[in-house]
């Protein structure tokens, strides 16, 4: 069975709390097992991991290299700032689709550019929590290509 890393980065763990204007009222436990209830019809297999730390979301996309078939990921802000997540996305070459709960575009400025956006083999922003359903669909869609 194709397994799915998926990834959450900074500040995420606060869903539900956090700026819920912009984010929505759903907690991440939730989002979770949206996407464990969303693998079970797709029969795929997903592993979630959430930090506040760039170095433990560049290890875990190391990590999946063997492990999982493909990486679905919210960076949160480290979308917009690191080369470092970038270059991890690049150096695994495992199929990405990248997420955001927010129309990034919509956004500030500073959030219009993805870092991400150019390793991933595309980007679903802006339909809250459905985009990571949608993302989801998206990235076993491809993956059975192969
Ligand atoms: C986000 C958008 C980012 O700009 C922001 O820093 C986040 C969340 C989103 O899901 O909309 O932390 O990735």
């Amino acid at each position: 069975m194709q397994s799915i890393l998926v990834l959450h980065g900074p500040n995420l763990n606060l869903l539900g709390k956090r700026e819920p204007g912009v984010y929505g009222v759903v907690t991440l436990d939730e989002i979770n097992q949206m996407l464990e209830r969303e693998s079970q019809v797709l029969q795929v297999k997903s592993v979630a991991l959430q930090s506040n730390h760039e170095g433990v979301l560049i290890d875990a996309i190391h990590g999946a290299l063997g492990q999982h078939e493909g990486i679905l990921i919210n960076a949160g802000a480290y979308t917009h700032t690191s080369v470092a997540l970038r270059d991890a996305i690049a150096a695994v070459n495992l199929p990405t689709v990248e997420v955001h709960l927010s129309n990034i575009y919509r956004r500030e400025e500073f959030r219009h550019h993805s870092y991400v956006a150019a390793v991933a083999i595309g980007q679903i922003s802006g339909f809250g929590v459905e985009s990571y359903r949608l993302g989801l669909h998206a990235l076993v869609n491809y993956l059975k290509q192969f």
